[in-house]
């Protein structure tokens, strides 16, 4: 059995002077589920060492939304592995729908990123996803088994114990139009068999696939409950801890 894990993605969302109250107040909504279900807050990475600070003694683990691949050096802007770590960081989000769109991020970036993130001892979430026009265009399938495969490249079978897999149609994300059951289980199963054909059938087992796009409390239930769906990325219903909360509940279940 795989366990459910529910992780937020914050977004540029929520001021470093914010983010205590909601990391205390999703502790303190999600207290029942703690160690029933692995529960993430993906912050800013300005918001990591408050967010990592106000978890503490709690089961709420703290990520960031990004990381370059060198350690160090002339990177301008940029954040390193090694600095999320050192703020307390556990987990990482790669290649988001909105870095491929707005920043250039592609499979490429995202294999050099996530690898990194793995190597230093984070857990990445790797994000895949196909936009509306390659839906409508036939070409889900293909869109995601070369995210898939140019953003695997080269990992290791040991490398996937450190790996998540977020599919969000770049369609649902923040429209309120969520996939429905069948079609991201559809999708879900489809990136159950590239890991397969990656890793073999006995890691594929092992790695979590969330949801995302417009989860909330009220559809997670149905989303979750389908064989291949371990978890969800929520960026919305994040922001509110009685949301996130309820979304949590249901992967209790
Ligand atoms: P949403 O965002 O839940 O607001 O649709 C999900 C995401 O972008 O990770």
């Amino acid at each position: 059995m795989r366990k459910k894990i529910i992780a937020g993605n914050w977004k540029m969302n929520i001021l470093p002077s914010e983010t205590e109250a909601l990391v205390k107040a999703v502790a303190e909504a999600t207290k029942d589920y703690a160690g029933k279900v692995d529960i993430v807050c993906c912050t800013p990475a300005i918001d990591v060492p408050a967010a990592v600070n106000a978890a503490k003694g709690t089961a709420v683990e703290i990520g960031a939304e990004n990381c370059h691949w060198k350690a160090s050096g002339a990177y301008t802007g940029e954040i390193s592995t090694g600095m999320l770590l050192d703020a307390g960081a556990k987990y990482v989000i790669i290649g988001h729908s909105e870095r491929r769109q707005y920043f250039g991020e592609t499979d490429e970036t995202v294999n050099l990123r996530s690898r990194a993130a793995i190597a230093a001892g984070l857990t990445a979430i790797v994000c895949v996803g196909e936009t509306l026009e390659e839906r409508e265009a036939g070409k889900l399938n293909e869109v995601i088994d070369r995210q898939m495969k140019l953003g695997l490249k080269d990992y290791t079978v040991a490398d996937c114990e450190k790996l998540v897999i977020a599919y969000e149609p770049v369609w649902a994300i923040g429209t309120g139009k969520t996939a429905t059951p069948d079609q991201a289980q559809e999708v879900h199963a489809l990136i159950r068999a590239i890991l397969v054909e990656l890793f073999g059938s006995e890691t594929a087992e092992t790695v979590r696939i969330q949801y995302g796009g417009s989860m909330k409390p009220s559809n997670a239930a149905e989303l979750l409950a389908k064989k291949d769906i371990d978890g969800g990325l929520i960026g919305g219903a994040a922001l509110k801890a009685e949301d996130f909360a309820g979304i949590i509940a249901a992967a209790a279940q």
